[in-house]
C-alpha cells in the first residue's frame, strides 16, 4: 500500500470486531514506525502493547473507576476557545448523530464515555510514554518529547491500515495512568502519553463510516515567494 493511500484511508475507528491482533503483525508494525523522526534522534519513546487478559484487567479497572475524574499525566486542554471549540462540537455531533445518542440523553453520553473506555471494544492497545525527567525540567517543560511521540503515533496509525487494522488516538485511553502504572509495571518515573486502540474495525457501525472534515487548504496555508 502507499502512503497516499494510507492517509486516505486512516481514520479513527469507534468500533472494532473482537478478533484478536497477531503479535506479529503489531511487531511488523512497530519495527518500521520506530523510523520516525525525533529531536536529535533522542527517540524518547517506549511503549507497551498490550492484549488478552491484561487488557481485560485494564477495561475492568477503567470501568470500576469509571465515575472518577480522569487524571492524566499530561492534563488535557482546559478550554476550547473559538474555532477549536467549533471543530469539537462538529465531531461530537456526528459521532453522537450516528449512534443514535440525543444532546440531552446523559444516559447513553455516559454508555458513550464507557464505551470510550473501554477502547471501542479494541482487542490491543498500544500505550507511549516517555521519561519524566526529560520532560519536567527545572522550571519549564520540554514539550518536544511529545511532538515526536505524535509522529511515532501517526506513523503507527498508518502502518496499521496496510494490515486492514483500525486504530485510534485516544486521551480516554490514558484517563487513569496509575491503573495503567499498577498492570503494566510502568514505573512513576514515566510520562503517560497517549493510548492507541488498534483491531479490525466493525464496518457494520455506522460510526465508522463518516469521515471528519478538514478546513480547506487556503484557510490555513499562506505561500510566500512563489511567482
Ligand atoms: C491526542 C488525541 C487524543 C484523542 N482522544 C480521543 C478520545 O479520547 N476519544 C475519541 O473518541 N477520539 C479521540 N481522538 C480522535 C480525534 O477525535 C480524531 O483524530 C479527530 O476527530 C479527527 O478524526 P480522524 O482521526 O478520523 O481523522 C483523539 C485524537 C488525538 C490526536
Amino acid at each position: 500500500m502507499d502512503i497516499i493511500d494510507a492517509i486516505h484511508q486512516r481514520k479513527s475507528i469507534r468500533a472494532f470486531e473482537s478478533k484478536p491482533v497477531p503479535r506479529e503483525i503489531l511487531k511488523d508494525i512497530m519495527e518500521l514506525a520506530l523510523r520516525a523522526p525525533s529531536w536529535a534522534n533522542t527517540q524518547p519513546w517506549e511503549f507497551s502493547i498490550v492484549s488478552g487478559k491484561k487488557l481485560g484487567e485494564i477495561k475492568q479497572a477503567y470501568l470500576a473507576r469509571a465515575d472518577e475524574p480522569p487524571a492524566l499525566d499530561l492534563p488535557p486542554p482546559q478550554e476550547f476557545p473559538g474555532q477549536f471549540g467549533t471543530r469539537r462540537r462538529a465531531i461530537g455531533k456526528t459521532v453522537f448523530e450516528l449512534k443514535g445518542i440525543g444532546r440531552e440523553d446523559q444516559e447513553k453520553r455516559k454508555w458513550w464515555e464507557l464505551q470510550g473506555l473501554q477502547l471501542f471494544g479494541a482487542p490491543a492497545a498500544i500505550y507511549i510514554y516517555i521519561d519524566r525527567p526529560f520532560y519536567f525540567q527545572g522550571d519549564t517543560v520540554n514539550v518536544w518529547p511529545i511532538f515526536d511521540c505524535g509522529l511515532i503515533a501517526e506513523n503507527i496509525m498508518l502502518l496499521a491500515t496496510r494490515h486492514g487494522l483500525g486504530t485510534i488516538p485516544q486521551r480516554q485511553a490514558v484517563n487513569c495512568p496509575q491503573v495503567l502504572r499498577k498492570i503494566l509495571e510502568i514505573p512513576d518515573s514515566k510520562l503517560i502519553v497517549l493510548g492507541i486502540a488498534i483491531g479490525y474495525p466493525d464496518w457494520g457501525d455506522p460510526v465508522n463510516r463518516f469521515r471528519s472534515e478538514r478546513e480547506a487548504l487556503d484557510k490555513v496555508v499562506r505561500w510566500h515567494g512563489f511567482e
